[in-house]
């Protein structure tokens, strides 16, 4: 890089901090975030979020913003004040009616703008649809600056990949898709990022094109998991067993392959409803795209109604019955609990009358408390129950011998499909 770096990186969470942490390996970087605990437990070396350990944490902290290189966390906008790049990393969520809700990138981008200065660059790392970072951000950035666009700031826009949970793609190993409002502006963020990401980055010709292409590659896994959905509930009809037909159809070489279940979290889940909206909005009904999130939020319903359906086969009394929950975060090994649809099964089946006891080691009962008023334990019951239902397949359930906690004539459904002829039932 030509010019001297210094980087704000603002919003520390599952995206933000793995993020700071390895440009802080080359480069000063201050992480900034609004969330005082967070950035309190990010001192001590503690990410809650479990994608940064400890001790590679602690190697790259340090406690002023005059340093060469390393990450100082805080949650003063001063002390972001004389970066030269800011990248954001904030939460891109939707409201009730599942509509885009751009609030924290309008705050954060008003942050920003307020310490702005001439030569600056922000880049854009939230998922949005094509069209927010310039047409919503930049006029905020260029209100709380007063600097022109392109003339005394240049912005930029690298979606991010990672999956939480996953220690082998990291951040650095995942090849990163990059994009700048001029040609020079883009040439610089993507030497930027080149120079910190191993597996290499892809310069798109656009910020737009950079914003189309993160929020297709969710929609496009969600869809193909819609599709295998549907295909689990026409199977499950004609008593055929789904994975094995999935498998079977796998040996041809171009069969893509999908699990059906629940999609949950606030990536796959949430980002096709920014790309429905921008549709709608410019005259386009997009037919394939919400009927895929109407079959995929369907199934925790579809679920519960499966599991009734086994008890009744086992002339099990359905109501006041204890069902535990193994699992309720909205994905395997991560303790990140936002948008969970393990959620749907446990209301429904409450809806029957069932006694529900959920099981999650790495879920925060109190997170789950307040978001979702259901109670969660961390420690497994030491009683028996009339169904198990396999939810998440945190690698602690996977060879757990469940002989203790069921009744003699208990089921096991297994959503994930991970327990083999260990379950009566699988999704
Ligand atoms: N988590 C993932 O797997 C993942 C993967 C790829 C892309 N993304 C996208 O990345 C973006 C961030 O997601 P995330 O999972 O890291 O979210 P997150 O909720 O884990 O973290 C966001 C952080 O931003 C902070 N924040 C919110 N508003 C702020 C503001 N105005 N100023 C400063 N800090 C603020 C929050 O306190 C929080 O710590 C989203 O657009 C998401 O869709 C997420």
């Amino acid at each position: 890089m030509g010019k001297k770096v210094k980087i704000g990186i603002i919003g520390l969470g599952y995206v933000g901090l793995p993020l700071a942490r390895l440009f802080a390996t080359k480069f000063p970087v201050v992480g900034f975030d609004i969330n005082k605990e967070r950035i309190k437990e990010l001192r001590e070396g503690l990410d809650v979020t479990k994608e940064v350990e400890k001790d590679v944490l602690r190697s790259v902290l340090v406690n002023d913003t005059i340093n060469d290189k390393g990450l100082f966390c805080s949650f003063k906008l001063e002390d972001i004040a004389d970066c030269n790049y800011y990248i954001i990393t904030v939460p891109t969520p939707v409201d009730k009616n599942n509509r885009p809700d751009l609030t924290p990138l309008f705050k954060s981008s008003e942050s920003v703008g307020k310490v702005l200065k001439k030569g600056d660059t922000v880049i854009y790392e939230s998922t949005v649809y094509p069209g927010v970072t310039e047409d919503e951000c930049v006029p905020v950035l260029e209100k709380f600056s007063n600097l022109i666009f392109n003339t005394d700031f240049y912005i930029g826009y690298s979606p991010e990949r990672i999956n939480p949970g996953d220690k082998e793609h990291t951040v650095d190993k995942i090849l990163k898709v990059t994009a700048g409002s001029t040609l020079e502006s883009a040439k610089e963020i993507n030497d930027l990022y080149s120079s910190v990401i191993t597996a290499g980055t892809h310069l798109a010709p656009s910020i737009k094109v950079a914003e189309a292409a993160k929020v297709i590659e969710n929609s496009q896994r969600d869809i193909n998991i819609a599709f295998v959905n549907e295909l689990a509930k026409i199977f499950n009809l004609m008593n055929i067993d789904t994975q094995a037909v999935l498998e079977a159809a796998g040996t041809k070489w171009n069969f893509i392959p999908f699990k059906p279940g629940l999609v949950g979290g606030h990536c796959i889940g949430v980002d096709p409803y920014y790309l429905a909206q921008k549709a709608q909005e410019i005259g386009y009904h997009p037919e394939i795209i919400l009927a895929g999130r109407r079959m995929n939020d369907s199934m925790g319903e579809y679920i519960s109604s499966e599991i009734i359906k086994l008890m009744l086969k086992k002339d099990l009394k359905i109501k006041g019955a204890k069902v535990l929950i193994l699992g309720i975060t909205f994905k395997e090994n991560c303790p990140d609990v936002r948008n969970t649809k393990v959620v749907d099964v446990v209301r429904s089946l409450k809806e029957y009358g069932l006694d529900i006891t959920i099981f999650d080691p790495l879920a925060d009962p109190y997170q789950v408390l307040s978001e979702y008023s259901l109670q969660t334990v961390k420690e497994l019951p030491r009683e028996k129950f009339d169904a198990l239902v396999l939810a998440v397949a945190h690698k602690e359930f996977l060879e757990m011998n469940f002989d203790g906690l069921k009744n003699p004539k208990a089921v096991i459904y297994d959503v994930k499909g991970v327990l083999g002829d260990r379950c009566d039932k699988k999704l």
